[in-house]
């Protein structure tokens, strides 16, 4: 049983991750924090800031945004909970917040918590290679929906690093093009951003060579996927030793 606070517990993700963990005999979710407060009927006591909650708990899973991270951080360094962060769009001064805390407890922290997305993560770095080498230029797009926060998605960039770690980091990123002088260059990466509706999550790398296009794509169709894999990630750190965990480290495990 993985005892679990769940950190946007009102949010979207937070919202699926209830109803799965009504459905799951393996977890319960002990507590929620959310700093808009619902008074309707949630299983577990509500907190409005992480700091004054005391229940004991395995885990924190946190589905909120980059200005909550500082407390998460402090919360789970003062009381040695776990934390598997899912929230996209990090600073580098949420990274130094991130790095100090997993000194002192065990943190995992993905920007989309699918298999899919984190194999196709693998297969990219064997694919990037080889069709560039061979005169492929490399473009990634996504697709959100248009209440996200952060663009281009923390998952475009984990597709971008992988792509330009194939290549010993020899691409640069460009977030979108325009103007009269847009003609692109061999060391472009390009990553863009569609945003609209309730599209929950799609990602394409598109190879474009001489007269043939290769398109390796994902496409969440629906949150679930990311619950799941959060629910998985919580089980996988409870009892780990402090430090920084990603999908590579839950995918090898499993
Ligand atoms: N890693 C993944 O696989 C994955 C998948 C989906 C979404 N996300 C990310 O998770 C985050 C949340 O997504 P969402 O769609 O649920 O957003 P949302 O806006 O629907 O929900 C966020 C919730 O967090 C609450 N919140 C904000 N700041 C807070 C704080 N400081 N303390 C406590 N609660 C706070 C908000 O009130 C809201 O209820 C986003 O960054 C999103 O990009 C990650």
């Amino acid at each position: 049983m993985t005892r679990i606070i769940l950190n946007g517990c009102f949010g979207r993700m937070g919202t699926v991750l209830c109803k799965l963990a009504a459905e799951n005999r393996d977890m319960e979710i002990v507590a929620g924090i959310d700093i808009a407060m619902h008074a309707d009927g949630q299983t577990f006591p509500t907190y409005s800031d992480i700091l004054s909650c005391e229940m004991p708990a395995d885990v924190v899973v946190d589905f909120t945004n980059i200005n909550g991270i500082r407390g998460l951080c402090e919360f789970g360094e003062a009381r040695k909970i776990p934390l598997v962060i899912c929230t996209t769009g990090l600073t580098p001064e949420n990274w130094n917040d991130i790095n100090a805390a997993a000194e002192k407890v065990a943190v995992f922290q993905s920007p989309n918590m699918s298999l899919g997305i984190n194999l196709l993560s693998n297969l990219l770095e064997r694919a990037a290679k080889l069709l560039y080498d061979s005169g492929f230029d490399i473009e990634i797009t996504e697709r959100h929906h248009n209440q996200k926060l952060d663009a281009p998605s923390g998952t475009a960039l984990v597709l971008a690093d992988a792509v330009n770690r194939a290549l010993g980091n020899k691409l640069r990123v460009v977030t979108g093009r325009g103007g009269g002088n847009a003609k692109r260059e061999r060391d472009e990466l390009g990553v863009h951003a569609l945003r609209g509706g309730t599209i929950v999550g799609e990602h394409s790398v598109v190879f474009a060579g001489l007269d043939e296009v290769i398109e390796l794509s994902h496409s969440a169709h629906s949150r679930e996927i990311f619950a799941v894999g959060a629910i998985k990630a919580a089980s996988f750190i409870k009892d780990k030793p402090p430090g920084l965990y990603n999908m590579n480290d839950l995918i090898n495990a499993l």
